[in-house]
This record gives C-alpha cells, sequence and structure tokens, in this order.
C-alpha cells in the first residue's frame, strides 16, 4: 500500500444518485446566497435556450475521505446552479479540482492536471477553471496559480467551499479571474445540497478541522481550527441516509474523538456513536480518523456493544520510537499505544486493525526505524498505509535538523513494506473459511469476471456476484488470500 490518495475521480463519473434534493437553498442562508444561486439558475437557463442542453460541470476529486465529502457538497451545489454533472473534463463547461496538500506529490499530481487544462481553455476560452481544496488554502500556493496558471479562473480554499455559488457568480459577474485569500474561521454551513456519489456508502463530516499540529502535518493549517456539527443536525442526515437505503456510513473527522470539545454539539463523541446505533436499520457505522492519544476506552466500549458499528478501527501509528513520536508531538508512547490496542481486541477479538506510519521523519535513526519494525511485528495490524516523509512548508518539521536522505527513506520504506506484506497475508490467511459479511460493490475493475466489495472489517473481497448484489450485504466465504484482498464464493444471497 503506498499512498494514501486514492485515484482521481470525478464525482460525475460514479453511479449517478441524488442524495439531498438538489436545487434547496442552503437553510438559513441569508438574501445574498440565494440571490447568486438565482443568477447561477439565470445563466444556466440562457445556456440551455442558446445551446440546446444544460452547461456541464466536472469534479475531479484529490486527497482524502474528507475532500471526497466537500467534492460531494461542490457537485451538489453546481447541480442546484442548474449544471448537469459529466464524466470528462472535455466535455465540461466548468472544471473543479478539489486538491490536496498532505504531501508534495499530492500538489504535484493536482498541479500537473490542471496544468492538462490549459489546450482545453485555449479551444473553449468560455471555459471555467476552478481549483479548490487543501492546496489554495496556503497563500504561497494561491499565489503561484495566480501567477503561473493563468487559464485558472476561480481559486479558493477549504474555508469557502460552502460560498461556491456566490463566487463562482462573482467570477462571471466581474469577468476577472478571482483568488479567495484564505478566511480565518470559517463558518459551519448546514444544509448544502449534497449529490451523493453512491447510493449505499455516505460520508458524513462530524467535524472539521483539527487542532493537534502534529509537526509534520500541513491540515492544521489548511482545514483549520476544529469545530464540531450539532449532534442533532448528524443524527438527522444518519437517519436519512438508513431511511434511503445506505447500508455503510463513515463518520468524517481528523480526529473523531475530539467531536464536542468545543461548544455546541451537546455530546462527545462515544455518545454521538451509541446514539447513532439506536437508529434502526440493517447497516453499518464506521468512523475515521482517531487520534491514539484519545481512543478511550469508553468508546471501545460502545462500539463492542454496539449493533451497527463494524469492528474495525484505523489507528495511525506514525512510528514506533518514543523520541520521533515526541518530535511529531503525537502525546503518546508506543507502550500506550499497545495498552490501547491490547484493550480494544479484548473487547473485540474479531477486530479489524489498520494504521498509517511515516518512514524517514527528520532525526530518525536506524534503531528509531527499528522501533517500528518491532511494532508492527508486536501489533499485527491487517492493513498499513505507509509513507515517505515530505517536508510541508511552514510545519515545524520541515525545518528539523536531520532530514533523512531520500535513499535512505526508500530503503527503509521497501523494508517496511516487505514486513507487512508478510503480516497482511498470514492476517488476510487466518480468515479463509470463516463466514463474512460482505457489502458487494459491483463488478471489479481489475477483473472484470468477478465482483468485489468490502468485508465488516474494510478488507476488499472477490467473487462470483451478480447485478442484484450490487449494493446489498453478501455472505461470504474466502478460499485464498493475498496480503491486501480476500478471493472466495458467496454463501448466501444478497440481502
Ligand atoms: N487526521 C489523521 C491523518 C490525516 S493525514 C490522523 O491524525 O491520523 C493521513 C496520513 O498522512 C497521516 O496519518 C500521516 O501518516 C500522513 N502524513 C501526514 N503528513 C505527512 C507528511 N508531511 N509526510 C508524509 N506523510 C504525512
Ligand atoms: Fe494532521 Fe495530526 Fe491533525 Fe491528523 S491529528 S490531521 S496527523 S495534525
Ligand atoms: Fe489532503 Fe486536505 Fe485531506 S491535505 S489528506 S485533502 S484534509
Amino acid at each position: 500500500m503506498q499512498e494514501h490518495n486514492q485515484p482521481p475521480a470525478a464525482c460525475a463519473a460514479r453511479e449517478p444518485r441524488a442524495g439531498q434534493t438538489p436545487g434547496r437553498v442552503p437553510a438559513g442562508a441569508e438574501a445574498e446566497p440565494a440571490a447568486a444561486l438565482e443568477r447561477m439558475r439565470a445563466r444556466s437557463a440562457a445556456h440551455r435556450a442558446a445551446a440546446g442542453a444544460p452547461p456541464r460541470a466536472y469534479v475531479l476529486t484529490f486527497g482524502c475521505q474528507q475532500n471526497e465529502a466537500d467534492s460531494e457538497r461542490l457537485a451538489g451545489m453546481a447541480e442546484a446552479m442548474g449544471y448537469e454533472l459529466c464524466g470528462r473534463p472535455d466535455e465540461a463547461d466548468l472544471i473543479v479540482v478539489n486538491t490536496c496538500a498532505i504531501r508534495e506529490h499530492a500538489e504535484k499530481r493536482a498541479l500537473s492536471t490542471v496544468g492538462q487544462y490549459k489546450h482545453l481553455k485555449a479551444r473553449r476560452p468560455g471555459l471555467i477553471v476552478a481549483v479548490c481544496g487543501c492546496m489554495p488554502s496556503q497563500p504561497h500556493r494561491l499565489e503561484e496559480l495566480k501567477r503561473r496558471y493563468p487559464y485558472v479562473d476561480l481559486a479558493f480554499g477549504t474555508a469557502s467551499v460552502g460560498r461556491f455559488p456566490q463566487l463562482l457568480d462573482e467570477r462571471l459577474a466581474r469577468g476577472r479571474r478571482l483568488f479567495v485569500p484564505p478566511e480565518e474561521q470559517p463558518p459551519m454551513s448546514e444544509g448544502c445540497p449534497v449529490r451523493r456519489s453512491s447510493s449505499y456508502r455516505a460520508w458524513v463530516s462530524v467535524m472539521y478541522g483539527c487542532n493537534n499540529f502534529c509537526s509534520y502535518c500541513i491540515v492544521p493549517y489548511v482545514r483549520g481550527r476544529e469545530r464540531s456539527r450539532s449532534r442533532e443536525a448528524i443524527l438527522d442526515e444518519v437517519r436519512g441516509l438508513v431511511q434511503s437505503g445506505y447500508r455503510d456510513i463513515t463518520l468524517l473527522g481528523q480526529n473523531v474523538n475530539s467531536y464536542g470539545r468545543d461548544a455546541g454539539a451537546g455530546c462527545g463523541f462515544p455518545a454521538l456513536l451509541a446514539e447513532l446505533d439506536r437508529i434502526p436499520g440493517d447497516y453499518l457505522l464506521r468512523f475515521m480518523t482517531s487520534h491514539p492519544k484519545d481512543a478511550s476506552r469508553e468508546l471501545v466500549n460502545v462500539m463492542a456493544s454496539s449493533a451497527h458499528v463494524a469492528h474495525q478501527f484505523h489507528l495511525p501509528l506514525q512510528s514506533g520510537s518514543d523520541e520521533i513520536l515526541r518530535r511529531m508531538n503525537r502525546r503518546y508512547t508506543a507502550a500506550q499505544y499497545l495498552e490501547t490496542v491490547a484493550y480494544m481486541r479484548e473487547r473485540m477479538p474479531d477486530l479489524t486493525l489498520s494504521s498509517d506510519i511515516i518512514v524517514g521523519f527528520p532525526g530518525e535513526t536506524e534503531a528509531d526505524f527499528e522501533a517500528t519494525l518491532e511494532m508492527l511485528r508486536r501489533v499485527r495490524f491487517d492493513l498499513l498505509y505507509s509513507f515517505i516523509y515530505s517536508p510541508r512548508k511552514g510545519t515545524p518539521a520541515a525545518g528539523m535538523q536531520g532530514q533523512i536522505p531520500r535513499a535512505v527513506q526508500q530503503e527503509r520504506f521497501d523494508r517496511l513494506l516487505a514486513l507487512q506484506k508478510q503480516i497482511g497475508q498470514e492476517r488476510n490467511d487466518a480468515l479463509l473459511g470463516r463466514p463474512l459479511r460482505v457489502l458487494c460493490d459491483g463488478v471489479s475493475k481489475a477483473n472484470p469476471a468477478l465482483y468485489s466489495g468490502r468485508t465488516e472489517g474494510n478488507k476488499i473481497a472477490f467473487f462470483e456476484g451478480s447485478p442484484a448484489d450490487v449494493g446489498q450485504f453478501v455472505t461470504f466465504e474466502a478460499d485464498r488470500a493475498d496480503a491486501f484482498a480476500l478471493y472466495g464464493h458467496k454463501t448466501e444471497p444478497g440481502t
């Protein structure tokens, strides 16, 4: 497993399905956003009258699930403005690139994609190219987009996603490029139209931002301080999803354990999870991500005794060395991490555990790296997302002494992957012949002869399926496994 970032996916290229009502004016919106939306609708109507078809929008997403969720809102807002979503940039009148800044590689990919739109813009000057998300939330990247990418019409950060219709309206009304500087404390926006990319898996943000300031990480700078959504708003959204037949619902936040620590939420995360679990229906609840320093026993107890919470935990370790953890500002030790895992496994012996590791952090010695390998051997993760450390401008770690040469990082990274491959294989082999519940996603892209789905532990399963299984739970038994997936057969039809 090399990179966390999924391949870019066009929202509209996936199975079309309206989530909440497109076209609804955001609840509590004041006159100006509503007026901007009306003006945008009028422009789309004029386009339809002249061209015989509505204008088309293409939304491309880089980065984590938080960005996927933001893109579903951007696509929902585009529809509310009268755009039709499409799956190809060369068919679009509006291109929105939602970017990630977690590592240099993620930014390079986003910039090179934006670069490819130069010729589209040259062919069709009416095309609007918008760049948003974590990358332009950094002032130096916003400036770079303005200076070096003259065909970019509009750029804005994560704080301004909810104002997309106003910003697009302003760009079109004034006929000049618009670059929105990062807002101080982004307002919480509720009631935004959402175009969900799946009819059975859904993301639900429970909080935004991060207060942890791990020394390597750009997220607190590009996503601002923690803000929790109200308990009622989350309950309403999840109830609505379950009623519409959603089967797999993931609660999102950079550190969900901090949910409710700011004013206004009404409860903490374990209480929120317990309350959501009481919603009747046949569905799974997941959440990500949890910070090990506050993955509490109370949370584990709620999971263990719940009806719907998947026995799956993503608990990023980052390093097995206490000295590196200290320099990363993670605020736990390897021993504390092991204690948390031991309690989780005691309460949930069937737990699937995954983690993130950063290799080659400044000052990492061979002994520090060995300590990470030792943690892998002791914990035995099911899945690991491993990353080579990437210095991020403005973060403390970028200025630390002892930056590790690339060749050393790569050599350690390869050793880490080799060890995890062996452990992942053993963990998956232990599941052979056991009945597992799998939510079917449809025909596999990698092997069109098979269907694929996800187990409760979020492992990929391949089997012979039928169109009726898609979006349904099937009972599955694995006959064979590799380190990353299970291969087997259905033992019962879809439910
Ligand atoms: N909020 C989540 C992480 C979000 S970022 C958490 O705290 O767990 C996802 C992962 O990217 C992190 O867990 C970390 O392993 C990795 N990451 C973050 N910044 C990085 C950097 N500068 N270089 C390499 N990997 C990084
Ligand atoms: Fe980044 Fe740390 Fe916040 Fe996760 S908890 S988003 S790694 S600062
Ligand atoms: Fe990337 Fe932003 Fe997520 S930096 S990982 S898209 S919060």
